[in-house]
């Protein structure tokens, strides 16, 4: 299993602090934010990974990273997302070469969680496997619908009217396929390649699974989460 670390985007929400640098640099504590999903995939035993970046500081990854050896990765690559906001499916379709015909468990580069998910990834076989989170505000994230089986049958991007309580955090498994259903999918009304509809093709072909993450998560994006999740850090 490989993994991809998903560090493009303006990060818009968190201006001035972006001007300055990108926002997976910023500190979550006493850490740059994307030190903690490189943190995730080494303790699940993940140690190649490559990073997605875009945007006018791209490079100040190479001095905060290096080649990843300090974070106890055996192997670091980086790739450059042209359009920065592209979307987040557009970001995963430079992963193309480097996953090599392998599986890929993929995490958003603002996403902090102390969850093991070693299990998930060693069991991992096919499809898709999502992890859920429930939230007080499922609005401001991806919403899982389920049936009386608890089976997902739809996943909606910030809906006005949540049909759970779950957010569809942003750590994924996929297997090689992803490349293909990436290119179908058409640009949202937000003109972005949108994750949640590359997890519905998986939802409609009936291979995408899920698990409830256990441990604390939380997206880093806004102040108010950057904040919580340092707060959450310091404490721990
Ligand atoms: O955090 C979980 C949520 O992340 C999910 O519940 C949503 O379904 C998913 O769409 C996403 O929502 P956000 O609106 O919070 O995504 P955001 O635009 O903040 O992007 C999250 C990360 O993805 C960002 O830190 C870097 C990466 N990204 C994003 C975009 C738009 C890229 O690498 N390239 C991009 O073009």
């Amino acid at each position: 299993m490989k993994g991809v670390i998903l560090a493009g985007g303006l990060g818009t929400r968190l201006y001035p602090l972006t001007w300055a640098t990108n926002k997976h640099l910023l500190p979550i504590y006493d850490k740059p934010m994307i030190f903690y999903p490189i943190d995730t995939l080494v303790k699940a035993g993940i140690k190649d990974v490559l990073v997605v970046s875009s945007g006018p500081h791209a490079g100040h990854f190479l001095r905060v990273l290096k080649n990843g050896k300090e974070l106890g990765l055996n192997h670091l690559e980086y790739a450059f997302q042209e359009k920065p906001d592209g979307g987040i499916a557009d970001a995963l379709a430079l992963a193309k070469d480097f996953a090599d015909d392998g599986p890929i468990t993929v995490v958003l580069g603002d996403n902090t969680t102390d969850a093991d998910i070693k299990k998930e990834v060693s069991s991992f076989k096919d499809g898709a496997f999502v992890f859920l989170k429930k939230v007080p505000d499922p609005e401001r994230y991806g919403v899982p619908e389920f049936d009386s089986k608890n089976k997902i049958i739809k996943i909606e991007e910030k809906p006005k009217s949540p049909k759970s309580n779950y957010a569809v955090t942003g750590l994924y498994i996929y297997d090689h396929s992803v490349f293909e259903i990436v290119k179908k999918i058409k640009p949202s009304d937000r003109g972005q390649l949108e994750i949640t509809d590359v997890n519905n093709e998986y939802i409609k072909k009936q291979t995408l699974n899920w698990a409830e993450l256990n441990g604390f998560w939380t997206d880093a994006g806004t102040f108010a989460s950057l904040f919580k999740a340092s707060s959450y850090w310091a404490n721990k």
